[in-house]
């Protein structure tokens, strides 16, 4: 049996939540090891999560939302511009002060996304039993093909032209 998809996807979200909080408080460190383990981490989790809802759960909230499902997406690239670049800064292998300072408080950022995203939990609740079905097979494929969030933003999603 297909596992809740609304379950998985919240509980994505307390893991990148804590990720989040834990990869500022890295970079703030400087433990650029520290972060490049979190990243890796977050890079891995979010390629599914990310892949899942532009290809399965924001299309079926436009019925709720409507162009307010744009605004999220938006809020995606500037995700995963973000990770693009903390992948720079970590090769790097020093990071300054204020380099650091900067580069935290855009990782803590990201957490309006992580809290704007998990709101989407209490609309999908509202979709049909079979659609949820739907969308927890299409979760499970994307989860089993498990492609990383820089993977996929290069490959998969560029190819939609988005
Ligand atoms: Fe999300």
């Amino acid at each position: 049996m297909v596992e809740n998809p609304v379950e998985i996807f919240r509980d994505d979200h307390r893991e990148v939540r804590d990720d989040l909080l834990e990869l500022a408080r890295a970079i703030e460190d400087k433990d650029l090891n520290r972060a490049g383990e979190i990243l890796d981490r977050l890079n891995r989790l979010l390629g599914p999560h990310f892949r899942f809802e532009e290809e399965a759960l924001y299309p079926a909230m436009r019925r709720f939302l409507g162009e307010y499902v744009d605004s999220l997406l938006n809020e995606h690239d500037g995700a995963i511009n973000a990770a693009r670049e903390l992948v720079e800064l970590i090769e790097r292998g020093s990071i300054d002060d204020e380099t650091a300072r900067d580069a935290a408080n855009r990782t803590r950022a990201l957490l309006v996304h992580v809290s704007n995203c998990d709101g989407i939990a209490i609309l999908a609740e509202r979709l049909d039993k079979e659609e949820i079905e739907d969308l927890g097979k299409k979760f499970q494929r994307i989860r089993e093909e498990g492609v990383t969030l820089l993977d996929w933003a290069e490959t998969i999603r560029n190819k939609r032209g988005s």
